[in-house]
This record gives structure tokens, sequence and C-alpha cells, in this order.
């Protein structure tokens, strides 16, 4: 049989049970309890009465004699209400910090730091006043740790006044004292005015990134940089401008600066902070940065490395306190790369890219608005041309077509009625006018065009309501007859092939003549960029 206690333990766990006054006492010994699942159930059973549980408990306290460990137990149920500032349970933890065991002191300190409004509610205030009347070390620490939450100047010149007077100071204190004078200094920063400004002119060696193939592209929208590509998808320059104009290149993915190296001596804490703080590194992170600049620090060859973080950061704020380390409101990656017995860094601005802002609505097999631009360019629309999508998706092809040059005439179709409507979407987002078909790429009846732009479906199996369990040599057999003649001669046909071997002898059949091809890699799926001419 179950006894009662069991019986209101497994009730502790029912979300509808909230438990009055008669269960109260017994709630109370199992709040308390040795173990601390039985305590979890019963301390969030009591937070479902609220106030009047509250009320209860701390009468409790007042009316008699509790060992030190018992109260620190209390504490902490009266903390969980404390959390949510419900009835007088924040008064209550004030007077539990009053409390002659520093036992249960440490659990109100550190149950203060949790609150979610910590920062507003004049904590730092309570606990410097607090720390005169502290006696031992683990509560000073504790206090120490809670001010990072809470802190300001105030807190940072306590702590330093504090390190100052110690004759030695053991490892947990020195790295507690490391973390909150971080937090403090990322906090205090953040109130300044910050921001990256792309327009100022910079010096600096410089990665961009592009889909695998596509390097071609970007080496042409940005010629007068003379890029260089010796990996796939990389290339690399000695830039001397604003970086806003990287943002002339439609086609790359994004870019980063590339720092000199730096040896891992020392290890890779100091090693990164000597790297960060070289002449040409700092020079353009101040130069693009306005305000505190911060960061947040990854290291791509190995897992967190929080030590190193840490140390790191801590170097870096003595030598140069405008780099704060600050993952949550940074504006630079900086990712750490190790090569043998040095290291580099990539410093990766987080600015938004607003090339493809109109991007309102996806269909599964969206292009990468990148390789849509990269259909464009190779393309070379030119004002007035008529352009048809044959496989249109949510548009983007035809999008790139209609920034780039006046007054084109665009066409385009799709057969999923999901696609058609996030064509809509995006087409009006981009101010961008375009007639639309809802019907197969084989059946449109359209003659005349000058481009025939199109990213197909690349699967072997095709999607969408005519065309499931199609192969894709099906598909073509009946398409590319079509594109060919809805052609001008000289029109062009820029497309994505899945497969140039299936493809291409159809599209010879049907008088189209390859001008250009290119293998790109479109993420694990390869795709060959083809020009065809209509003879
Ligand atoms: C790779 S997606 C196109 C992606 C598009 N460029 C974009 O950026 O969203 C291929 C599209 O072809 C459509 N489709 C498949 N078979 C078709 C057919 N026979 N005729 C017309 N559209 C078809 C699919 O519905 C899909 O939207």
């Amino acid at each position: 049989m179950k006894t009662k206690v069991e019986g209101l333990i497994q009730r502790c766990d029912r979300p509808d049970f909230t438990p009055g006054k008669r269960h109260f006492p017994e709630l109370l010994e199992l709040a308390v309890s040795d173990d601390e699942s039985i305590r979890k159930k019963a301390i969030s059973a009591w937070l479902r009465a609220g106030a009047p549980g509250l009320d209860w408990l701390v009468r409790e306290l007042e009316g008699q004699e509790f060992s030190s460990t018992f109260r620190a137990r209390i504490a902490r149920v009266i903390q969980r209400f404390a959390a949510d500032d419900v009835g007088s349970s924040r008064v209550q933890m004030q007077e539990l910090l009053k409390d002659p065991d520093e036992q249960v002191q440490r659990v109100v300190i550190q149950a203060m730091g949790q609150w979610k409004d910590a920062e507003e509610v004049q904590l730092e205030a309570l606990l410097l006043d607090h720390w005169n009347s502290v006696k031992e070390l683990a509560t000073e620490r504790g206090i120490i740790k809670t001010l990072g939450r809470v802190g300001g100047e105030k807190s940072l010149a306590l702590i330093q006044d504090y390190v100052d007077r110690l004759e030695e100071i053991d490892e947990a204190t020195q790295k507690t004292i490391d973390k909150t004078r971080l937090e403090i200094e990322r906090r205090l920063s953040r109130s300044e005015a910050n921001g990256l400004d792309l327009n100022v002119p910079v010096q600096a060696r410089l990665r961009i990134f592009s889909k695998p193939g596509l390097e071609f592209l970007v080496q042409d929208e940005l010629k007068e940089h003379s890029l260089v590509s010796n990996t796939p998808g990389e290339l690399e320059c000695d830039w001397d401008a604003p970086l806003i104009q990287l943002y002339n290149s439609r086609v790359m993915l994004g870019f980063a600066i590339v720092t000199s190296s730096e040896s891992t001596r020392g290890g890779l804490g100091q090693a990164l902070a000597r790297l960060l703080q070289k002449k040409s590194v700092l020079g353009v992170l101040k130069r693009v940065t306005r305000g505190p600049i911060r960061y947040r620090i990854e290291w791509m060859d190995h897992g967190k490395l929080r030590a190193e973080t840490l140390e790191a950061a801590k170097l870096l704020s003595e030598g140069s306190p405008e780099l704060v380390n600050d993952p949550s409101e940074r504006d630079w990656d900086i990712e750490v790369y190790q090569v043998k017995k040095s290291i580099y860094a990539l410093l990766k601005p987080r600015v938004e890219d607003t090339r493809f802002l109109w991007r309102q609505e996806d269909v599964p097999a969206a292009s990468h608005p990148t390789v849509a631009a990269a259909l464009v360019r190779l393309a070379q629309v030119f004002d007035r041309a008529k352009v048809w999508d044959p496989f249109m998706g949510s548009a983007q092809e035809l999008i790139e077509a209609g920034k780039v040059a006046n007054e084109v005439i665009l066409v385009g179709s799709d057969t999923d009625a999901a696609a058609i409507e996030a064509a809509r979407k995006n087409l009006d987002a981009a101010g961008v006018k375009a007639k639309i078909h809802q019907t197969m790429a084989q059946r449109l009846d359209i003659t005349g065009q000058d481009f025939i732009i199109t990213n197909p479906p690349l699967g072997w199996r095709i999607h969408g309501p005519h065309s499931v369990g199609k192969s894709l040599e099906s598909l073509f057999k009946e398409v590319i007859p079509n594109l060919s003649r809805a052609l001008k001669p000289g029109g062009k046909l820029v497309w994505m092939s899945p497969n140039p071997k299936l493809t291409d002898p159809i599209a010879k059949a049907q008088g189209l003549e390859l001008r250009m091809k290119k293998p790109v890699d479109l993420g694990g799926m390869n795709a060959t960029l083809q020009v065809w001419v209509k003879r």
C-alpha cells in the first residue's frame, strides 16, 4: 500500500495539482528532503500554490529554530518564488541574507544573480553593502560572481581594491574575478554607441567565398581588385577600398579579413591575444567599428577551448579595452585556424546582407540567390530583353534579371501552386513585374525570347504534380524542344544542366550551340552551368 507521503510525491508530478494549506507541512518535508528529485518535484508543486504557499513558509521559518543546512534548503525554496517575484519573496530573500550562517547567505547571493531582472533591481548596492560584513572567502567569491550579473563601475572598483589587498589569490577566485570583470565590462560597453561602418576605406587581405565553380564570375564582378583563386569556393586579394564595395558582387557568398599569422608560443590563448593586438589587425577592426569592438571567438580546429578563450579575452581587455568579448551582441566573428605551430584568424563582420532582401518566400528547391545571380550575369541580359524562366520556382532568376536591366519583359512558369504564390510575393517585394503562368515548361506556347534563364529540377526523380515519377531524361526530351522553339535566333539558354551527358545531345539536336560550360558544386549536388545559343 502507498503511504501518504508517496501519494503526495506522485501528486506533485501532476500539473493540475495545486497544494493547499493542509499539504504544506508534509510538502515542506519533501522540499528539504535529501533526495534531489523529490525536492525538485515538491518545490515545483509548491510554486503552483503561489503567494499563500510562500506566506505559510515564511511564518514557519520565523516561528522555529532550524539548522543552517535546513535554512539553506528553505532559502532555495523561497528563491524559486523570488525568481518570479511572487508576494514578499524578495523581501524574504533580503532577510535571509542576514542569516548568521554564511552558507545560507551564499544560497541567497547565488540565487539573486539568477533573477531575470537582476540587472534592474539594484542588487549591486545591496551586495556591495553586504560585502563588508562577509568573513568567508567562499562568500566573497559568491558575491563577486553575482556582481558579474548585476555590477557596474562600483563593482569593478571594489574588485580592484580586493585584488590589491590580497596577498595571494587562489585559482578558483582568480577565475571568478576574471569572468566577472569581463561580464561587467561587456555590459558597460553595451551602453556606448556602436556598429560597423563599411563605408570607410580599408587596406587588408580579404578572402571572398563563392559556390565552388562560380569564382570566375566573382572575379569578373570585382575585376578592379585582381582576385585570385587557389581553392575551390575561395578567392583572395589585397583589398584597398571600402568593404561595402564587396556587395557589388551578387555572386559572392560572403567575405572575411585574413590576419597574418602568429606563433602558438605560450599557448593558444596568449597567441590569439597577441595576434588580435597586432597593429595590422587591431587597426582594421578599429577602422571599421564604431565604439567597442564586440567579438566572439571560434576555434575552428578545436572544440570550445573555454579556458583559452577566457585567457585571450582577459589579456585583450587588459591590453586593448576596446576589444570586448561579447558573443551575444557581437559585430565580429573571429574564426581561429591553426596551421602547425601558428594560428591565423578570419575576421567576419556581422552585417546584414541587403542584396536579396526581397526574398519573402521560398520553395523547397529554391536556387541559392547567388546562383540565380550567376545565371543572370552569365546571360548578360540587356535592356528591353524578353526573358522566360520555365522552371520559375520562387522567381529568383526573374527578379535578378529585372534588377540588372531596364524594361525587361519577364515571363515565368511553374507547375506548382505554392511556387506561383511564392513567386508573386517575391516579385511584389522586389518591385519587379512579370507575367506568370501555372503550366508545364513543355507546354507553354511562347516565342521570340532573347533569353531563357533557369535552374531546372536537378534531382533524378522530378517533384511537382505534373512530373512526379518522370525521369529527368523524359522531362528534358519534352522540355528542350519547347525551349529551343521559344528562343529567337541568337537567343540564349542559360541554365544549370543536371546531367550534360543526357541533355547536351537533346539540345544539339534542337539547333542549340554550346558556348560555355562550367561544373558547379551546389552544396553536395553537382550541376553544370551552360550557355547555349540558338542558331
Ligand atoms: C529547382 S526549382 C526552381 C527554383 C527557382 N529557380 C527558385 O529560385 O526558386 C524547380 C522548379 O521546377 C518546377 N517544375 C518541376 N517540373 C516542372 C515542369 N514540368 N514544368 C514547369 N515547372 C516544373 C518545380 O515546381 C520547381 O519549382
